[in-house]
């Protein structure tokens, strides 16, 4: 059987490992796929920089629209990333009856209703393994190898940028931009790092991995997004004197009342496996009823680990492209007029354990007061450390009490954090993280 020919749209970082990836182990493919797989066309705005990539292996164009337009091209491949031209491209593909595969979670998270109803009608493929911890097969797992199960929750480091930042600025007692300027240098972090650091790629993860867990629709606008800039390398410490880590986790869980979806910088206890997860490999730990928890641990970004991922995409598309396709697997992992109207939580109905850092003037009742209003709130304090700190240039004597609560719903917290502020012994703003045991 002839192979089948796949179009490249961007050639950058993971383009390129897929065409490099895809020709050096092309053999082994074509035994598994049962037919050979090739890239035969690229389109990048950088035509000089593609063809010194591809050499005289692929035809390389300016406009990505002649990719899509060539009749003998059964798969098209998105590797520009972003909403605008990427969505538009992606959309176009479709129309014209080609698979597609794409790493692009941030386009899935906020457009993969339309994308995913697109692709149904014309009846071809949308596959996405990369777009969720790159080079880690969570999608294939949690889609179909955990298919037998309920699944209860998901909790991921699935950002290595800032699973970077905040290992450094573990081991080297730095602060958040510290290490950021150290990410940028070393070419983790990107020039622009927005998305990274403030929880948003992340959040893009999440909201994907929630919609194939649960059985809803993808809803990127309902996730409750924090990042790791407000950091402070005091809270890293603290928490370590406690037994815990903090991870940027991409958390849902499945509820009675609905579904909670959030990103957000959190104390995990030390012990924990994920908690030990360092540097800027990415991990996923998923609770399901039958198998308990199971996790997955590796590279989340990459030229050759994301690569890993998108020909693994371009096997199954190639293997299961001739079989009808009410017999694939569905794209959200249910049926499509399965999908539940399961709402998303709002932020102030999850309920989790808080880890609290006030400073306080060094009086007598200051901590009374305190554990005073969260005791009114039914908030129950868990543990409990004092740490002087040093005196300010009026010679006032200060002191950070750190509290660790046990579970209550955020919306109450909110309260009890609002009314400590504004005593006049609390010095500082109170910073709050969430707690997970993860158990
Ligand atoms: P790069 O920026 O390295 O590559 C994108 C490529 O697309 C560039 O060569 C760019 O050219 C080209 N391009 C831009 N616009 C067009 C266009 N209109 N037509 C054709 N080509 C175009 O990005 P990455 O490879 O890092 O990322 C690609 C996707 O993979 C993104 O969605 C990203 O989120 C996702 N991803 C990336 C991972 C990683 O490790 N990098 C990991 C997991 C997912 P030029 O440079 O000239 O603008
Ligand atoms: N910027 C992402 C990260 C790349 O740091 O994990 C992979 O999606």
């Amino acid at each position: 059987m002839k192979p089948i020919q796949v179009g490249l749209l961007g050639i950058g970082t993971v383009g390129s490992g897929t065409f490099n990836v895809l020709r050096r182990n092309q053999e082994e493919i074509r035994r598994r796929a049962g037919r050979g797989i090739e890239i035969t066309m690229v389109a990048d705005l950088d035509t000089a920089r593609a063809q010194a990539v591809v050499g005289d292996h692929a035809k390389v164009v300016s406009d990505a629209r002649e990719v899509i337009a060539n009749p003998d091209i059964g798969i098209v491949i998105e590797l520009i990333g972003g909403y605008g031209v990427a969505k538009a491209l992606v959309m176009e593909a479709i129309a014209a009856g080609k698979h597609v595969v794409t790493a692009n979670k941030a386009l899935l998270a906020v457009h993969g209703t339309e994308i995913f109803a697109a692709a149904r009608e014309k009846g071809v493929m949308v596959a996405f393994e990369a777009a969720v911890a790159g080079g880690i097969p969570i999608i294939k797992a949690l889609r179909e190898g955990l298919t037998a199960n309920r699944i209860e929750w998901i909790a991921g480091i699935i950002n290595g940028t800032t699973n970077f930042i905040l290992s450094e600025m573990r081991a080297k007692g730095l602060d958040f931009a510290a290490v950021l300027k150290e990410a940028q240098r070393l070419g983790y972090a990107e020039a622009d790092p927005t998305f990274d650091i403030e929880g948003i790629d992340a959040a893009h993860k999440a909201t994907i991995m929630s919609a194939i867990a649960f059985g809803i629709p993808v809803q990127f606008d309902r996730a409750h997004v924090e990042g790791i800039t407000g950091l402070h390398a005091a809270d890293i410490v603290y928490a370590e004197q406690l037994g815990y880590r903090i991870k940027l986790l991409g958390i849902t869980r499945r509820r009675d009342d609905g579904i909670e979806l959030r990103v957000h910088p959190t104390l995990v206890p030390s012990k924990r496996l994920i908690a030990n997860v360092e540097g800027a490999m990415n991990a996923v730990l998923v609770q399901a009823d039958a198998v308990g928890t199971t996790l997955y641990y590796g590279k989340g970004a990459g030229s050759e680990p994301t690569a890993s991922a998108v020909v693994a995409d371009l096997v199954d598309i190639t293997r299961l492209h001739t079989a009808d396709p009410n017999h694939r697997v569905p794209h959200l992992a249910f049926q499509p007029d399965e999908l539940a109207t399961t709402p998303i939580l709002p932020i102030e109905l999850v309920r989790t354990s808080f880890y609290l850092r006030l400073q306080v003037a060094d009086q007598a009742g200051v901590l009374a007061r305190i554990t005073g209003i969260l005791a009114e709130r039914g908030i129950s304090i868990d543990a409990l450390l004092q740490r002087p700190t040093d005196p300010d240039a009026h010679g006032t004597t200060k002191t950070d009490v750190i509290i660790m609560t046990h579970e209550t719903v955020e919306g109450r917290m909110n309260e009890a954090i609002a009314q400590m502020q504004a005593l006049p012994t609390v010095l500082a703003p109170i910073v709050r993280i969430r707690k997970e045991e993860l158990n």
